[in-house]
């Protein structure tokens, strides 16, 4: 019986919002939060509890089927609970929402959320979910986006919160981003993009909304057109600023990796092209993609399909500038796909079946998005083989699972 039940107090009373409570925490959930239930058993999602947790949590917001909470004290806390290594949590920071999880248990437990999503979601409880590769724990970011401070300086924004928190060292920033930021001041409001490369030392900014970066280093480009150059695997990539790049060449790397490990001999273009969907910049095509092989890229960013034509050159690459659900498909010895948050969703997955690929291999940042999308693949005939889970991220709940997808 809870405290509660024991105090005669109505359970309604229980659930409204400010209502506090002790809290056992069962486990991670796709989203960063930790899962406990009420009395009723109605899922409460807490901010910051990790399985085989006691927390005292204030409810912050009451619905029919489920509630959020966010702690207020450890009661009983996991053996894998740490004081997070960067100061910046403490003030509101809410860029690295995994921080109080040791660094060494944050893989297992991205994979055991995926594992999850899979079970419930896929309903592929048997699935085959390994670890994948993972970037090191002090391995930083060279693409960051951040949010205007009141003080006109450049921050991250609080935990489920619209305001913005200045940051003075942020754990997870390439240092050449670091000098910036410490250097620049901003006018206006909105968020601004920083890039840079590690191959070249080269930087850029580009300002969303009406804010104006002011002070900027000479060597640093400015705006959506502003580019870098990444070397990844290899190959030179050209990165403008209003393309979508990796968060480090170290993660581009393990994800080329993973994918080029999925898609094996699937890659030697014999049983037609391969298609790399949702392509980006070309990371995938050049670097994955033997040279020869014929290749087409859909994306639908104007900005990212004129760098992947410049990365794609001297490569039997086509670069289709479409939305993927658009595009008129081709048949396809091999397809990657690697689509936004949202997943292929059934419009993307109908395309992907035009191209009658034996191979699939599918790049996801959200793990209930791969098993939505595992489900409506195997639902059309193909077998999953395996999904690896990589930790790209560190500090985050963020996840990326490549799936290898193979049908006769
Ligand atoms: C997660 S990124 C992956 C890019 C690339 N594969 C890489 O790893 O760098 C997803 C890409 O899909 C593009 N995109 C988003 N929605 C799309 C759609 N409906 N059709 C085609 N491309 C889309 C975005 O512009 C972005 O470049």
């Amino acid at each position: 019986m809870s405290d509660a039940e024991s105090r005669g107090v109505p359970h309604d009373a229980l659930s409204a919002v400010g209502a506090r409570r002790r809290l056992q925490i069962e486990r991670l959930v796709a989203g960063g939060d930790a899962l406990a239930r009420d009395t009723d058993g109605r899922v409460v999602f807490v901010d910051t509890g990790l399985p085989g947790e006691t927390i005292e949590a204030e409810f912050v917001e009451v619905k029919r089927d489920f509630a959020r909470a966010r702690t207020l004290r450890v009661v009983a806390a996991s053996p894998v609970r740490v004081t997070p290594p960067c100061r910046h949590v403490a003030d509101g920071c809410g860029g690295c929402d995994w921080q109080h999880l040791a660094a060494h248990a944050q893989h297992d437990a991205k994979a055991a959320v995926v594992r999850e999503a899979f079970a419930r979601t896929a309903r592929l409880p048997e699935a085959p979910i390994v670890r994948g590769g993972a970037v090191s724990h002090d391995a930083s970011r060279t693409t960051v986006r951040m949010a205007v401070t009141p003080s006109g300086r450049l921050g991250f924004r609080r935990a489920s919160s619209h305001e913005s928190v200045e940051i003075e060292q942020c754990l997870v920033m390439h240092p050449l981003l670091q000098s910036l930021v410490s250097t620049v001041g901003v006018r206006g409001d909105g968020e601004v993009t920083l890039r840079c490369s590690v191959a070249t030392g080269e930087r850029a900014v580009w300002s969303h909304d009406k804010a104006r970066v002011l002070g900027l280093p000479d060597d640093v480009a400015a705006g959506a057109a502003a580019v870098v150059h990444e070397d990844v695997a290899g190959a030179r990539l050209r990165v403008s600023m209003a393309s979508f790049f990796q968060a480090s060449p170290q993660a581009a790397e393990l994800l080329v990796d993973a994918v080029a490990r999925a898609a094996g001999n699937a890659l030697d273009g014999r049983d037609g092209v391969v298609v790399d969907a949702y392509g980006g910049v070309g990371l995938f095509a050049a670097t994955v993609v033997p040279i020869g092989v014929q290749c087409v890229l859909v994306e639908s960013s104007e900005s990212a399909c004129s760098d992947a034509y410049e990365n794609l050159r001297g490569r039997s690459a086509m670069v289709m500038h479409t939305r993927f659900e658009h595009w008129r498909a081709v048949r396809a010895g091999l397809v990657i796909a690697d689509p936004a948050r949202s997943g292929l969703g059934k419009a993307g997955v109908t395309t992907l079946l035009d191209t009658a690929a034996p191979t699939v291999v599918l790049v996801s940042c959200d793990a209930v998005a791969a098993a939505r999308d595992a489900r409506l693949l195997v639902d059309a005939g193909y077998d999953l083989v395996n999904a690896e889970v990589l930790d790209l991220f560190p500090h985050t709940h963020h996840v990326e699972v490549v799936s290898h997808f193979v049908r006769d």
